[in-house]
């Protein structure tokens, strides 16, 4: 199986959708361990314990960006993962970090790229109205929130919506749709190539079903 190593900032109930559909015995991708920038994640408690080996690197720790980006890359060399997903990892990755993992990063956000990238997306979706909201899971590259779709799910918004209830009903759906989009990445089903995300035909075919 394709070895995955996770990051996460907060509460890390993508992690654990992964983590789950991880544990099914024909999947694709396995999850070696769980990255964290912030010390007291609640999910790295729930990554441990499923006995996934979690590390946090606080960014205080560090004299600035590129050191503190080091101390992860010097982490993941042992590691030796095929895929990196961020799920909910509230923190800009340079180029020079992705390009040592170019077109092996994956990154959940929620909202229907490209509406919507960076903070209070649930929020800025209400307030233009949108009748639909929903989450992108896309390959990391420089520009935030820019790298090329892999797959993205709709969710209604309602009238009495606040952001708080969008998001609740949205990270449902995000726990679907990461787990689908690692496996086709996983299963090579997905590649990127010529800033596109590019679906095989067989991939196209079932999830047409
Ligand atoms: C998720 O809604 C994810 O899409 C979002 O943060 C939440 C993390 O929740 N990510 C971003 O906003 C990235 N810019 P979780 O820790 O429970 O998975």
């Amino acid at each position: 199986a394709k070895r995955v190593v996770v990051f996460i900032s907060g509460g890390g109930s993508n992690m654990l959708a992964l983590a789950d559909a991880c544990a099914a015995p024909d999947s694709p991708a396995e999850i070696v361990a769980v990255i964290s920038d912030k010390a007291e994640a609640a999910g790295l408690a729930k990554a441990k314990a499923r006995g996934i080996p979690t590390f946090a690197f606080e960014r205080k720790n560090y004299d600035g960006k590129a050191e503190h980006e080091a101390a992860i890359l010097a982490a993941l060399d042992e590691l030796q993962p095929d895929i990196l997903c961020l799920a909910g990892y509230m923190r800009l990755i340079s180029g020079a970090f992705i390009g040592r993992y170019d077109g092996r990063i994956l990154n959940i956000h929620p909202s229907l790229l490209p509406l919507f990238a960076g903070l209070h997306t649930h929020q800025r979706a209400i307030d233009a109205g949108m009748k639909i909201a929903g989450c992108t899971v896309h390959f990391v590259t420089e520009g935030m929130d820019e790298g090329p779709i892999i797959a993205q799910a709709a969710v209604p918004v309602l009238g009495t919506d606040t952001a708080e209830k969008l998001a609740a009903r949205l990270l449902g759906v995000e726990h679907k749709l990461y787990p689908l989009a690692l496996k086709l990445v996983a299963e090579g089903m997905v590649r990127m190539e010529g800033g596109r995300a590019i679906l095989s035909p067989v991939a196209q075919t079932s999830l047409a079903d």
